[in-house]
């Protein structure tokens, strides 16, 4: 699949390599085109630019840049970006004394920011949950159990799409809904940003219940 990635930093590399390692066409853009370059040769991208390069080559284009910035590219590029894939991987989280706070303070979220902003797109949320050393690990396997990527999006073709890059890396797709359920996955990242942070371990808060002994 062609994939373009806005953005040059820590998500752009780990995510750009696996694709990459997985026999997709990468294209890295940055706004900074020699940081592009490298990233690019970090990950074995096929390719490098500026972000408009990024945004024009991909069926599926990631935004791996910060919270803020993601819906304002999407403004920019909208052009480019109608009728592709838009993968949104931002997490809108800001530190305070109390903890992390959601900065669409929960109602909202970037992904529904980045759709109002380029229309044309079909956006899904998703790739938010792990740390980007996760994406490293080939393949992401904990405990014999393949991570798990939950994915929102509207469109169906859009959602498969990207589906398809999760499976080609070794993780399964758990599809979670319409793109409105995006501010729960951005919220859920807070949660456990903040219990890593705080020393806990978030995925041991959520067993099954098939996990639990049945009442005779
Ligand atoms: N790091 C993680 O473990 C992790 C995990 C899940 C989700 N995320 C989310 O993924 C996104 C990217 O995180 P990251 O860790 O990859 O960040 P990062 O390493 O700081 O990289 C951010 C990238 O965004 C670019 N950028 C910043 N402001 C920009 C602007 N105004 N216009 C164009 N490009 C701009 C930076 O370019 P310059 O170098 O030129 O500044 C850099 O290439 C964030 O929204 C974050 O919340 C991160």
């Amino acid at each position: 699949m062609r994939i373009g990635i806005l953005g040059t930093g820590a998500m752009a590399t780990a995510l750009g390599g696996a694709w990459a390692a997985a026999g997709h066409d990468v294209l890295i853009g940055g706004r900074d085109r020699a940081a592009a370059a490298r990233t690019a040769a970090r990950t074995g991208a096929g390719g490098h630019g500026d972000l408009a390069r990024a945004a024009a080559h991909g069926e599926v284009i990631l935004a791996a840049v910060p919270a803020a910035v993601a819906p304002e590219l999407a403004k920019e590029y909208a052009g480019l970006l109608a009728g592709r894939t838009v993968v949104d991987c931002t997490n809108p989280v800001i530190p305070t004394d109390d903890g992390l706070v959601l900065s669409t303070g929960g109602a909202g979220s970037v992904a529904g920011l980045i759709a109002q902003a380029a229309p044309g797109a079909h956006v899904v949320k998703g790739f938010n949950l792990c740390h980007e050393s996760i994406w490293t690990l080939s393949p992401p396997v904990f405990e014999g159990v393949p991570l798990a990527v939950p994915l929102c999006a509207d469109d169906p073709q859009a959602l498969a799409r990207v589906a398809r890059l999760v499976t080609s890396i070794g993780c399964t797709a758990i599809p979670c809904g319409g793109l409105v359920r995006a501010a729960y996955l951005e919220a859920t990242a807070a949660f456990a940003i903040g219990a890593w942070w705080s020393g806990a371990q978030p995925r041991a808060a959520f067993p099954s219940p098939a996990e639990a002994p049945r009442a005779a």
